[in-house]
């Protein structure tokens, strides 16, 4: 059993990032410190971290705005913080944008994980207690027929852009375990929801739709199939990975939850309705199908029986109770969502870190 002590979270203002950060730090027994580096692009929202900034700020939470290509900057964070565990969640997301502009994801998702184990060679040399664990996604093993599941040893087969992207980083993480021996771990995760993610991703998007009466853009017969894991149940997959995965090792995460999409939207609007107080399928009206998403993969399923079993892990939120959760959430939170759209928060950003550099020495 590792207790990680100094740990670098890369991409922490982030969906993922930012619950995870919140979840260790107040739902698990961890006492050491966390240094969250973010570039704070688009996606990247320190005002997802306001309640842990002034709880922890400078005591045991620290934010640096790095690009985890900024090779020089990582290496000197690695040393400064006195890093023993990397939780490496920093990525270009989000697959619509990596048809249109993929250069981003080459960028960051691959040189950006490239010189974070550039970094780990560097500053961990002969080190046994470290690890760098790789946060990654069930879509760099391809698409499903009707039947079937992903598993650990499935041949990876990426289709996207950003599955490309991701799949190289998962392959340099496995070559730097083997040739420098480098302590390493890597989860693939299916499809998280929950509070924070940004409104671009299918669920929160249709939650902001529904609040402001447009339209609910369904891609293609909305037939694709993904399965849904609560975003907590997320974190608590990768600190018992951080606690106890062993080293070399890839763990799959799933919810066991599959949902063809126009379901899904289905649910989501049911829930709408009660929430909201309106008639039973009002907001259903608002379904539109719209043209298909390029490379559409079909179906996503995630066999977890290797981190159920290994690391006694299991998803506890029910996908009803999550969906309600993320609901309320978003509906409660029109704020966050208002800085989002006004672009508020990114003068924020400008104003707090805009020409702050780390001070490296
Ligand atoms: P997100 O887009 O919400 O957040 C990404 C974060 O990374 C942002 O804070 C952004 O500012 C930061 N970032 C981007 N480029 C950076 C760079 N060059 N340097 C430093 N920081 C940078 O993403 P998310 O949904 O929270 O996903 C987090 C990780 O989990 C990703 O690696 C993703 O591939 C993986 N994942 C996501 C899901 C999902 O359903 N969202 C499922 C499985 C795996
Ligand atoms: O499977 C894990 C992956 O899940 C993560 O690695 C990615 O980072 C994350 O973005 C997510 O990828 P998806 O492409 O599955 O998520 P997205 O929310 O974009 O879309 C979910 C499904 O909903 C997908 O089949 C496309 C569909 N969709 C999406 C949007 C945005 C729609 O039908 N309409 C939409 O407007």
């Amino acid at each position: 059993m590792r207790t990680p002590k100094n740990i670098l979270v890369t991409g922490g203002a982030g969906f993922i990032g930012s619950n995870f950060i919140r979840y260790i730090l107040k739902k698990s027994e961890f006492d050491g410190t966390i240094v969250n580096v973010d570039k704070l692009t688009y996606a990247g929202n320190p005002l997802n971290l306001v309640d842990i900034e002034e709880e922890y700020g400078n005591k045991r939470y620290f934010f640096e705005k790095i690009d985890i290509c900024d090779y020089e900057k990582i290496k000197e964070t690695f040393k400064r913080y006195s890093i023993d565990t990397v939780t490496h969640f920093a990525a270009e997301s989000h697959v619509d944008r990596s048809i249109f502009g993929p250069r981003d994801f080459v960028d960051t998702n691959i040189t950006g994980t490239f010189n974070l184990l550039e970094a780990a060679r560097e500053c961990w040399v002969g080190r046994e207690d470290v690890l760098f664990h790789h946060v990654s996604t069930d879509e760099v093993y391809g698409s499903l027929g009707e039947k079937g599941y992903f598993y650990e040893k499935t041949a990876y087969d990426p289709h996207s852009p950003y599955a490309a992207s991701k799949a190289s980083s998962d392959h340099l993480v496995k070559a730097y375990y083997h040739t420098y021996g480098i302590p390493i771990t890597i989860s693939n995760c299916s499809n998280n929801y929950g509070p924070y993610q940004f409104p671009e991703k299918v669920i929160p998007l249709m939650i902001i739709n529904m609040m402001e009466e447009k339209p609910l853009p369904v891609y293609g017969d909305g037939k694709n199939i993904r399965d849904w894991l609560f975003v907590e149940d997320h974190c608590n997959a990768v600190w018992l990975i951080l606690k106890k995965g062993k080293s070399g090792e890839t763990y799959n995460i799933g919810g066991d939850n599959e949902w063809q999409n126009i379901r899904l939207v289905e649910l989501l609007c049911e829930r709408m309705d009660v929430i909201k107080n309106k008639k039973k399928g009002y907001y259903q009206k608002h379904i539109t199908f719209v043209k298909d998403r390029p490379g559409h993969d079909r179906r996503y399923a995630i066999n977890c029986d290797k981190i159920k079993s290994e690391l006694k892990w299991k998803p506890m939120v029910g996908f009803k109770d999550g969906i309600d959760t993320t609901i309320y959430w978003y509906t409660n939170n029109n704020k966050w969502i208002e800085d989002i759209k006004s672009g508020i928060y990114r003068k924020w950003i400008e104003l707090n870190y805009g020409k702050r550099e780390v001070s490296l020495k």
